[in-house]
């Protein structure tokens, strides 16, 4: 596959000096034809696989994200690399070569996903995990080779490699010992870490390992926290939060702060958060409303969404989180198109006021995309209405609309055996009528609507007389007549969303990008996300309208939607994306 590629860029590249401009022209117009579902402004290397994200930071005033790459084909492989991209505004991406590459008997079955740590001096150490010579997993360290390059494009591993290893004393589960956190420092001057991890019985783990040097690690006697019966922990992320504003804050900030802990569980491959205390002295974790274990766990995201990491961003003060953003096609589609796997755009993520739910938001600079903008100002969208939202290009969009609802009293009571929002969406799509909506967005949809993704809302009162909310708010995204399709995964999104229409408008932000749709619900309290991938709502025959097919009318207090441009995503031109020469040592495999 490597050769191949190889070649093909190859060939690619003297045709181009050979011949002249209308060539690239004709090249790029037929790669859109044959790549429809190519994003224009969310993350993706010019080919193959990607999954998690690896160590994103910022540093001397470039971002960086690095992400989990097969270079050698668009499925997972075990052959995976440390991908390096760089930025100057988190939007537009140059690409660098990878940053290493297994090598050392420590990660010679793979380089997995790790974090990265600024130490006090300002210098940039990333952990990750390595899969040695006996397919253990264990953690290891690679280092800048040149601090003075704002872009980092070498990186080393010190001979000391692994740090940490499963052994007979410590009784970890070689198999399950992986995704390394930032370090944060103690008050005693230690660094911390936590690695994800799980016993056979299925208690999820946080294992603590401290350090003076960041090089000796000893793991404490306790992990940081640990919940029975969800299984193994992937990619931890654990970060302080503040307790008002929306500013983030450094990960060993010892200010008034809440912390988060975020896990990814592998068997049902979503990102749960709790929100707690961390107890410095005992060194130990305390979410505040425990972890919860049904279907109203609260997630980062209730849609396509995985192995997520946080960074903070100093210059901005924020905290910025990136994400995976799976395919939802077959392997053999992905093989086809070349490529596999988005990052999410990156969210700016920040406690919300009620202390209990975390706000997530497209980062500012997406603005620096927005072209032709639309407008709606008190329009009503009655009772089974649907009006085109025209003048924006349907297929890279930036919307955000807010909805008032009328006559409350009208809303179907809620039945006690709808506790799973994501079932009530699927069983009632978004075609059933109720009292009050289904409203919302259809986005990506072809021009006789026969294909479509609808984003709604759907208003019921409480049957739970102890609550104190009156009504309940239901957000789904139905991608069930996404394409005409039928290989592809299209399971239907939902989640509660804790808003009083009463007293509150509905607000949705949705990005579209050909083949992504983010949706944001409540200004940040909801994330959905899912993947699309459409034959005939392709580029211009792509259209975008606002519904309503409740009973009762929904007022449209204001709808903005922009064109978005697409931003310089990993283009080889900029900076040829330097493929694998020294493969000899991989051949192996
Ligand atoms: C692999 O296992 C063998 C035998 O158990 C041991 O001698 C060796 O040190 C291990 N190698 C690594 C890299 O841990
Ligand atoms: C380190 O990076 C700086 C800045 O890019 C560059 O000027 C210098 O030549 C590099 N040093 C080495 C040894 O490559
Ligand atoms: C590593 O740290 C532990 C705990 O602080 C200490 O007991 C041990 O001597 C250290 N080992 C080395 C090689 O420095
Ligand atoms: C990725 O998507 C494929 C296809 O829908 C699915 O089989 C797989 O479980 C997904 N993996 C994750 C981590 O979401
Ligand atoms: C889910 O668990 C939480 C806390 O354990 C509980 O308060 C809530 O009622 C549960 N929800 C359902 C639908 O079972
Ligand atoms: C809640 O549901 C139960 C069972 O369907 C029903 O008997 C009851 O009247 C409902 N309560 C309210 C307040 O609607």
């Amino acid at each position: 596959m490597a050769k191949l590629n190889r070649s093909i860029v190859g060939l690619s590249l003297l045709l181009s000096l050979l011949l002249c401009d209308f060539i690239i022209d004709l090249e790029a117009s037929q790669q859109d034809l044959n790549q429809p579902y190519r994003t224009g402004y969310h993350f993706q290397p010019p080919r193959n696989w990607m999954n998690d994200p690896n160590g994103p930071m910022i540093y001397k005033g470039i971002y960086h994200l690095f992400y989990q790459y097969n270079p050698y084909g668009a499925v997972w492989d075990v052959r995976i690399v440390w991908g390096h991209s760089t930025s100057a505004d988190l939007v537009n991406w140059t690409p660098q070569p990878p940053a290493f590459n297994p090598s050392q008997p420590s990660d010679v079955n793979g380089c997995w996903s790790g974090s990265v740590t600024i130490l006090p001096d300002g210098k940039p150490v990333i952990l990750y995990t390595g899969i040695d010579q006996n397919k253990s997993q264990v953690q290891n360290i690679a280092v800048p080779v040149n601090v003075s390059d704002p872009y980092l494009r070498e990186w080393s591993k010190p001979t000391l490699n692994p740090l940490l290893a499963p052994n007979a004393v410590n009784g970890i589960d070689p198999d399950r010992f992986r995704d390394p956190t930032t370090a944060w420092l103690g008050r005693d001057g230690e660094w911390r870490v936590i690695v994800g991890s799980s016993t056979d019985d299925r208690r999820g783990l946080a294992i603590l390992y401290k350090s003076r040097d960041f090089f000796n690690w000893t793991q404490s006697t306790k992990p940081l926290h640990y919940e029975d019966l969800t299984g193994m922990w992937e990619c931890p992320d654990f970060f302080p939060v503040a307790i008002t504003g929306s500013e983030g804050v450094e990960t060993s900030s010892f200010g008034d702060v809440k912390h988060v802990l975020k896990v990814s569980l592998i068997e049902t491959l979503h990102d749960y958060y709790t929100i707690g205390t961390y107890d410095r002295e005992k060194d130990v974790y305390v979410p505040d409303l425990g972890f919860v274990q049904n279907e109203s766990a609260p997630r980062l995201d209730y849609g396509k969404y995985y192995a997520s990491k946080t960074f903070f961003d100093d210059v901005k003060k924020r905290r910025v989180l990136w994400g995976w953003v799976n395919e939802s096609s077959p392997a053999k589609d992905d093989i086809e198109k070349g490529w596999s796997g988005l990052q999410s755009f990156p969210r700016k993520i920040w406690l919300g006021e009620s202390g209990k739910e975390l706000l997530q938001w497209p980062i500012e600079e997406i603005e620096t995309l927005r072209g032709s903008q639309v407008s709606w100002h008190n329009k009503v969208l009655k009772a089974g209405s649907t009006l085109q939202v025209h003048g924006v290009t349907a297929a890279q969009a930036d919307v955000e609309v807010s909805f008032k609802v009328r006559n409350l009293e009208k809303a179907d009571v809620m039945k006690p055996s709808w506790t799973d929002p994501q079932k009530i969406c699927s069983q009632e799509d978004s075609s059933v009528k109720s009292g009050l909506g289904p409203f919302g967005l259809i986005v990506l949809a072809s021009n006789d609507m026969e294909e479509h993704t609808s984003v709604y809302f759907k208003i019921f009162k409480s049957n739970d007389t102890n609550k104190n909310t009156k009504y309940v708010v239901l957000m789904c995204t139905d991608q069930s007549r996404s394409s005409l399709n039928d290989e592809n995964d299209k399971t239907t999104f939902g989640a509660f969303l804790a808003i009083d229409p009463s007293n509150q408008a509905i607000s949705l932000r949705t990005l579209i990008d050909h083949s992504i749709v983010e949706n944001y619900g409540g200004g940040g309290k909801v994330c959905i996300t899912s993947r699309v991938y459409p034959k005939l709502a392709i580029g211009e025959n792509t259209n975008l309208f606002a519904f309503n097919r409740g009973t009762q009318s929904v007022d449209v207090l204001s709808l903005s939607a922009w064109s978005l441009k697409s931003a310089q995503i990993n283009d080889e031109s900029m900076s040829p994306f330097i493929e694998y020469e020294d493969s000899h040592s991989l051949n192996q495999f």
